[in-house]
């Protein structure tokens, strides 16, 4: 189970691993279901493009409803897309309707334990996933359970146990274990630490991050914890009501944030540290009725007729990272926040 590792140099030259083009996903609004003709629909995920090379590890952050879930499930397929492509080494997941190529693309589910069934072993759930491999043979297939076990740091001794029998942690290692059992290429970890203490915590994301650089797995993780995105992630991509509005290296997104929103969740780390708090204006916007123009607008103090006119796209920022991109009209103006940010 032990794959060659890249250096950041050779994976900029490779073509990407996955490329996630104009992605649109909406639901139907349940609470005006009853209306039939012009129910409002829920646009939880909004032209979305992102790409990775093999390798890399991004951070996808943003506040609770942005549709950080919803595109982790559109990539793996669990949800229809309403526009939009996933190539995973240039080919079409959907087009291709192989099944190998979606065993390629595994996922870390935001609730643990709601992701398994009660009435199933850790040994069973683990390898239930086997069962759609027409590569495993069945002869094969403890011994493959037996290397994800390990590699997730599954003590092998509780594999016959249940999940009402683990700890959240354990939980946790059994979920990462069901995911690398297929040997992906990439895999989506959706918030996996966020109900864990902080010493399991710390515990969990170390042995994610080692098995992400000695297996050269291309990552996409899920948190609403810039600190956790700090620790483990290469690059980051900012979400803000379905779109991204920030994305680019980590270290530099973090220390010079070009988009109002970022700059937010950075200074609200920063004040966090000392016990102070970040005020952001206003409630989140409602994804069945986005605001005109940018939809940051209505809470962004540094907003301007413009803002509610167009909507901005995602473009360079011209910074030493030619890969910083930021989608907002403003953005040589986000000096002007520092004096604005309030603090209690
Ligand atoms: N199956 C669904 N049916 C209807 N609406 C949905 C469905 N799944 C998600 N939504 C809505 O889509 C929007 C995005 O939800 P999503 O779960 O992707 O957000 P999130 O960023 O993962 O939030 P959190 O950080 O709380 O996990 C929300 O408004 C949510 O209510
Ligand atoms: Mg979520």
């Amino acid at each position: 189970m032990t794959k060659s590792t890249h250096t950041s140099q050779e994976t900029e030259r490779q073509a990407p691993r996955l490329r996630i083009s104009n992605l649109h996903v909406s639901f139907a609004n349940r609470a005006h279901r009853w209306l039939q003709r012009n129910a409002s629909r829920i646009h939880a995920v909004h032209g979305v493009d992102l790409s990775l090379q093999p390798g890399a590890c991004l951070g996808l952050v943003g506040e609770s409803g942005c549709g950080k879930s919803t595109l982790a499930r559109a990539i793996m397929g669990l949800v229809p897309l309403d526009r939009g492509t996933v190539a995973l080494d240039g080919s079409d997941v959907q087009c291709t309707n192989s099944r190998s190529s979606r065993q390629r693309i595994q996922m870390i589910f935001q609730h643990a334990h709601a992701s398994m069934n009660p009435r199933m072993t850790v040994e069973s759930i683990v390898t239930d996933p086997l069962r759609f491999d027409d590569r495993c043979r069945k002869s094969e297939r403890t011994q493959r359970v037996a290397g994800a076990l390990q590699l997730a740091g599954f003590d092998e001794q509780l594999r016959g146990r249940y999940p009402h029998e683990l700890s959240g942690g354990q939980l946790q290692r059994v979920a990462i274990a069901r995911a690398l059992v297929l040997e992906p290429d990439v895999v989506i970890c959706d918030e996996p630490v966020s109900a864990l203490d902080v010493s399991a915590q710390a515990e969990i994301l170390a042995q994610l991050k080692d098995i992400q650089q000695t297996r050269s797995l291309t990552m996409i993780f899920i948190t609403h914890d810039l600190d956790i995105a700090a620790a483990i992630c290469d690059r980051l991509a900012v979400m803000y009501l379905g779109r991204i509005v920030e994305s680019g290296p980590t270290a530099e997104i973090l220390r010079h944030p070009k988009h109002p929103y970022t700059h937010y969740l950075s200074t609200a780390r920063n004040l966090e540290r000392t016990g102070g708090l970040a005020q952001l204006e206003g409630e989140p916007p409602s994804p069945t009725a986005p605001p005109a123009g940018c939809a940051f607008h209505p809470r962004c103090p540094i907003r301007t007729d413009q803002c509610i006119a167009q909507t901005p796209s995602l473009a360079s920022t011209g910074q030493p990272s030619s890969q910083h991109q930021v989608a907002c009209h403003h953005s040589d103006r986000i000096v002007e926040l520092q004096k604005i940010t309030t603090t209690d």
